[in-house]
């Protein structure tokens, strides 16, 4: 594991309780309904491979219209809280590292990642999506959302790596202090990392999350 999984990994486990505090804040609900009912729209009929699900808010969205559901993260804390969503008894919840998935996680013709991509460092995002590209179909509907820099007002950058890669500290309700990666790639960045992987490219940039989709190319 990486320092920044490390970090990520006790910042996640220990926040899980409390973390869907994050769907209650009043600037974000516009957003929220509009991508509660685009995300389910998107992936209608297909078997979807979501990662870093969390504790389940999109989960719960995406399988009232997916045909198959599989959600995966990689700790255990926030998937327990998943296990309990209402409207996911047909879900399955898997742990699984984003970074390493598993080929009997099976193949898929979607895949969906929420709050996700501003984690994974710079230096791994290719090897990343090389690993998620192994598990779908050509033509797979793939979506990211993220944090857009309005975030930055509650958590103020402080410091920048030498691979471009940025952090913010962020305060637990123990009082803990947490150093935790989070990037804010900007459309263009997106969309030539992506041209390797998938066309048809959209970006759309919400009040206070960016979300980008393509559709996956043969590789
Ligand atoms: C910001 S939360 C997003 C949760 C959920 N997708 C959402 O939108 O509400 C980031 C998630 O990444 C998970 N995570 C951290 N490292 C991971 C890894 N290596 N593989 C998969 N999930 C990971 C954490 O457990 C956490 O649930």
């Amino acid at each position: 594991m990486t320092q920044a999984s490390t970090e990520m990994h006790a910042y996640y486990a220990q926040r899980a309780p409390y973390y869907d505090a994050v769907y209650l804040k009043p600037e974000r609900q516009e957003d929220i309904a509009y991508l509660s009912q685009h995300l389910p729209d998107r992936f209608r009929g297909r078997e979807v491979l979501e990662l870093a699900c969390g504790t389940g808010y999109w989960t719960q969205h995406i399988a009232t219209s997916a045909k198959r559901l599989v959600a995966t993260d990689w700790i255990i804390e926030p998937l327990d809280f998943a296990r309990l969503r209402p409207g996911t008894v047909s879900v399955v919840f898997r742990q699984a590292d984003a970074y390493a998935l598993p080929l009997d996680l099976g193949v898929f013709d979607g895949a969906f990642a929420g709050l996700w991509f501003s984690h994974v460092p710079v230096e791994a995002r290719v090897a990343f999506l090389q690993g998620l590209h192994r598990l779908l179909k050509p033509g797979a509907r793939v979506v990211f959302m993220d944090n857009n820099e309005v975030q930055l007002r509650d958590f103020p950058l402080v410091e920048t790596d030498a691979a471009g890669n940025t952090y913010q500290m962020r305060q637990l309700n123990d009082g803990s202090m947490h150093r935790v990666l989070k990037n804010f790639p900007t459309e263009a960045e997106l969309v030539a990392l992506l041209a390797e992987f998938g066309e048809q490219i959209e970006f759309s940039a919400l009040d206070n999350f960016w979300m980008v989709e393509y559709v996956a190319k043969a590789l």
